[in-house]
Formats: structure tokens, C-alpha cells, sequence
């Protein structure tokens, strides 16, 4: 592995970050390197149906005036630098393996394989076309930026995040089932925060009729932000015609079931990668116990409540040995409450 692709992989990391968390597509990052290892063009894919991360560059490569007499860009004696294997399949943009070859490119690197059976193929396209590949430089790094995504695709479900806001004591919600709020304007707010990160937001019927949310993702002042997550309701029963999800500028997903498998299967093949749970201990406990949270976010507030409205009723363990061991991966102090980041221990 040479210093040279190495330092030109990190810029291509650096890239990629730009793209978004949300959408179907992963966030990819390219640059084209001379023989001296100086970039002469960067690119990186700003989201589903937008050009590719290496088309991208390629188009910054023509704008330079380096073009064929065809018009298309003139890539040769450049080394293409790519975080992900250059893609092998038409979507809504054609393969960037082809544009490649087209464009005359000397040598690819790559950081990691294409996991997605339906998208890989790139390189051993490359390859057949006699264009020397190499792959695997900074393979761990790209996995580490890349990890929510890499999971989904192995698992064929989205990535899901369980919220919920709790008394110190893990109520979420009083006798009379009001819970609108536990936690204070700061922990709010970061809560719309993380909405605006995800693809949906799942809840239940329960939720739904108790306090008729409208889990839009809302800035200060109130306004609406860019990306608004859908809201999926989950549950047999159906909500009313004037509840204020209905009115949710992404439209509304009512599922009409309690099959969390089905349903979570179904968001991933309309490229929802990112869930987050926001549901009282019904639909809570069913995620967890079912095997699907992948990451906690759990506010807390300096109350106490007492009674019996856990954020998760039953899981059916028995004895502390059994119980379910989790990771602390964040802490952050919002006003007077607190947020937990947590993951479960793959041990
Ligand atoms: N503090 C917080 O963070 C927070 C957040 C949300 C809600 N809450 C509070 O939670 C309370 C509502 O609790 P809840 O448990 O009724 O709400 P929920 O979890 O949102 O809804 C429960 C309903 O979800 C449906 N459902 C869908 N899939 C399911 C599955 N796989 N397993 C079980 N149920 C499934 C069922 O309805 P069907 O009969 O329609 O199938 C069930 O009755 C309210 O007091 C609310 O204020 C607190």
C-alpha cells in the first residue's frame, strides 16, 4: 500500500463525510491523482439521484478543460481514488465502472468492496478492461464512516435507534398517561436533531392516540428543517382522520400491522436506511425484544414518577445474568437533562 494512495484515500474519506447521513445511498467520496500524487480533481455523492462520487469528479475533471474530442472527460494518466468499489449497475445514474474505463483512467484504488449484491462488480469490470485495481487501502476507516450503512445492507433492514424520554427513575409516562414533556426545551431539540438524521420515524397507534404527535424535525424558532424523516405507524388499529400526522410534510406510512419484520423490510427496499423509534413501552419492548434496536438514545430528566410506566415492560428475562448488556457510546448534559447514547455489546 503506498503513502501516496494512502494520503489521497484520507482526502477521499474527507469527501465523503460531505454527503448525507439520510437516503438510500451510502456516503462515497473520489479524487483523481496525478503521477505524482497531486489531486487534480475531488468528488463526492451528495444523495440518491445525484451523480456517484467518481462521476462527480470526473464532471469537476471536464470543467478543468480535460476532455476527449468527444466531449467526455479525459481521465488518462490519472489514478482514481474511490472509498467504495466503483458501482456496476444502472440506477438512476449509469455504472461509474464504465465511466471509468470511458474516461481513460489509469489504475483505481479502492477502499472497500461493494457489499451490495446489486451494485458490485466494478472492479472485476476494471479489471477485465485491463485496468490495473487495488483494493483494500484504509479499508477499516471507510468501514468505521460507512457503519450504519454496511449494517443495513447485511442485515436487509434498516439501521433502527430507539428513543425515548424518561424520569430518572425510567418512567415515560404519568399514571394518567401524560408525558408531553419529561424533558426540557435543550433535550427537545437535540431530539429534532437526531429526526432530521433518520429516513422514518416509527411509532405506534398507541402513541398516535395518546398524544396525537406531529414527529416533524422543527429548528429553534419552530420553522420546519430541509429533510423531514416519514412517520411510520405501526399497529392494527387505524388513527383518526384529523390526527396531525396526517399533515407530516413527508406524507404518512400506516402500516396496519405489528409485524416489526415485515414492516422494517419493506422501509429498506424504499431505501430507508435510518429508523428511529420514537413509541411508547408497546411498540418499545417489541423492538427490543424482537432483536432490532440497533443503538439507544435515552433522555433523562431529574424527575421522579414511581409507578408502573417503564420505557420497556417485559422482556422475558428472569435473572440479572440474562440481562441484555449494552455499550455507553455517548453522554450529553442538555440544560438540566441528560442524553445516553448506547449500543448493544456484540459479546
Ligand atoms: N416518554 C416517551 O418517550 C414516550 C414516547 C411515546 C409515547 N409515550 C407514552 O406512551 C404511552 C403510550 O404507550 P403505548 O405502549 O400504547 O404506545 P405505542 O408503543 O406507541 O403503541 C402501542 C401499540 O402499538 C401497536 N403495535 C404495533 N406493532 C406492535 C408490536 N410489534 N408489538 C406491540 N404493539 C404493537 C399496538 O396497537 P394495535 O392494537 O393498533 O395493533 C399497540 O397497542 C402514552 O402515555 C404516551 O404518552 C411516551
Amino acid at each position: 500500500m503506498s503513502e501516496t494512495d494512502e494520503r489521497a484515500m484520507r482526502r477521499a474519506l474527507e469527501l465523503a463525510a460531505r454527503g448525507p447521513l439520510t437516503g438510500g445511498n451510502p456516503q462515497v467520496g473520489a479524487v483523481l491523482i496525478d503521477d505524482t500524487g497531486a489531486i487534480v480533481a475531488e468528488g463526492w455523492h451528495r444523495g440518491a439521484g445525484t451523480p456517484h462520487a467518481e462521476v462527480d469528479a470526473l464532471l469537476r475533471l471536464a470543467e478543468l478543460g480535460r476532455q476527449r474530442t468527444d466531449g467526455g472527460p479525459d481521465a488518462s494518466g490519472l489514478t482514481a481514488v474511490v472509498t467504495l468499489e466503483p458501482c456496476d449497475h444502472t440506477g438512476r445514474t449509469g455504472p461509474c465502472s464504465v465511466a471509468l474505463i470511458e474516461a481513460g483512467v489509469e489504475r483505481v484504488v479502492y477502499a472497500l468492496a461493494d457489499p451490495d449484491p446489486h451494485a458490485a462488480g466494478g472492479g472485476a469490470r476494471l479489471r477485465g478492461a485491463g485496468i490495473p485495481v487495488t483494493e483494500g487501502v484504509l479499508a477499516a476507516d471507510a468501514a468505521e464512516l460507512l457503519r450504519v450503512w454496511l449494517t443495513t445492507i447485511r442485515r436487509g433492514r434498516p439501521w433502527v435507534t430507539v428513543k425515548w424520554a424518561a424520569t430518572l427513575d425510567g418512567r415515560v409516562a404519568a399514571a394518567d398517561g401524560t408525558s408531553q414533556w419529561i424533558t426540557g426545551t435543550a433535550a427537545r431539540q437535540r431530539v429534532h436533531e437526531q429526526r432530521a438524521e433518520n429516513d422514518a420515524i416509527l411509532t405506534g397507534t398507541g402513541t398516535v392516540l395518546a398524544d396525537d404527535p406531529s414527529l416533524t424535525a422543527r429548528g429553534d424558532a419552530g420553522e420546519l428543517l430541509p429533510h423531514q424523516p416519514v412517520p411510520v405507524v405501526m399497529g392494527e388499529r387505524t388513527i383518526p382522520p384529523d390526527a396531525a400526522l396526517r399533515r407530516h410534510p413527508a406524507g404518512i406510512i400506516e402500516t396496519g400491522t405489528r409485524d416489526l419484520d415485515a414492516v422494517l423490510r419493506d422501509l429498506s427496499t424504499r431505501g430507508i436506511r435510518r429508523v428511529l423509534v420514537e413509541a411508547g413501552p408497546g411498540l418499545v419492548t417489541a423492538v427490543v425484544a424482537g432483536g432490532f434496536a440497533d443503538e439507544f438514545a435515552v433522555y433523562l430528566a431529574p424527575t421522579l414518577l414511581g409507578g408502573d410506566r417503564l420505557a420497556i415492560g417485559d422482556l422475558g428475562i428472569p435473572t440479572l445474568a440474562d440481562a441484555r448488556q449494552l455499550r455507553i457510546t455517548g453522554i450529553e448534559q442538555l440544560g438540566e437533562d441528560v442524553l445516553i447514547m448506547a449500543e448493544p455489546r456484540e459479546d
